[in-house]
């Protein structure tokens, strides 16, 4: 069934969206005060990949990711996707957050099925609710309700609801931090698997610089708010990894270094 799953996704291939930043600074008000979160930000993204975005909590990481899900506009610069400037939220990106906020009256099959409910295509479209459900590994939970799930359980629905809109930008905003660390580790190799079937281009924010090492090509590190990029760091290494390769100790060491915490290593 995961086969047919599979293969059925990889019918449906889309391709990953190319993003550019340029230029791109944000800022709030803060009890009338601004306050800035953004500074100068410019990076691109090949369709296709998967880049982490790392840096000290309160930095502005989920701002970003907000800018490119449309859900803000930045006060300077230009986010674009595909060559084009982000106007309002589309279902091609979506964004997946730490809580998978699952309506609780709704059964796993009824949250997953929600964008396309909302889109009006779900009628046409229901195999894709199926194969997102068959995807994350929910096979036989289709009827479960949200009490019934472990954390993991609740996150792979979150998961599953964010591609059976088949985006071709997945936003991941530490989507794996309330996990407890084992179903962690399992998830983090089913991701690496979704992002290579779809072929969509992912985004992930983590705190985890080891997790950011072994599920992502590229890791962008930020500094302290307002963010700016202090390091770009190439993941040169195939998949499936290997936790023990010493090439991740190493670029985890050049990691941290820019992150200031060297002297814990
Ligand atoms: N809507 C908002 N209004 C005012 N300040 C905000 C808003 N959203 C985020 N901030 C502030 O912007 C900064 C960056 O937040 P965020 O992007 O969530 O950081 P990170 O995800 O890197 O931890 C924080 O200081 C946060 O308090
Ligand atoms: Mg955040």
């Amino acid at each position: 069934m995961v086969a047919l799953a599979l293969k059925q996704a990889a019918e449906t291939t889309v391709t990953g969206q190319q993003i550019d930043l340029e230029n791109v600074s944000h800022q709030f008000e803060l009890k009338g005060a601004p306050l800035p979160v953004l500074d100068n930000v410019s990076f691109s993204v090949e369709p296709g990949s998967f880049v982490s975005l790392i840096g000290p909590s309160g930095c502005g990481k989920s701002t970003l990711l907000r800018l490119l899900a449309g859900l803000d506009h930045p006060t300077d610069g230009t986010v674009k996707v595909d060559g084009e400037s982000v106007g309002d939220p589309d279902p091609s990106r979506i964004l997946v957050f730490q809580d998978p906020t699952l309506f609780p009256w709704r059964t796993v099959w009824d949250n997953v099925a929600l964008g396309l409910e909302a889109q009006g295509i779900l009628r046409s479209a229901r195999h894709r609710v199926d194969n997102a459900v068959q995807l994350v590994g929910l096979s036989g939970f289709e009827k479960a309700y949200p009490h019934q799930l472990s954390g993991g359980m609740a996150q792979r629905v979150a998961l599953a609801r964010a591609l059976v809109n088949e985006p071709r930008l997945l936003l991941l905003d530490e989507p794996l931090g309330k996990l407890d660390s084992l179903t962690r580790l399992t998830m983090q190799g089913e991701i690496v698997k979704l992002w290579q079937e779809a072929g969509l281009t992912a985004l992930l924010v983590t705190h985890d610089v080891e997790e950011a090492l072994f599920l992502t090509q590229r890791v962008l590190v930020f500094g302290p708010r307002p963010a700016r990029i202090v390091a770009d760091i190439a993941v040169d290494l195939p998949y499936p990894r290997h936790r023990g390769d010493p090439k991740l100790a190493e670029l985890r060491r050049e990691a941290l270094g820019h992150l200031g915490l060297a002297a814990t290593w």
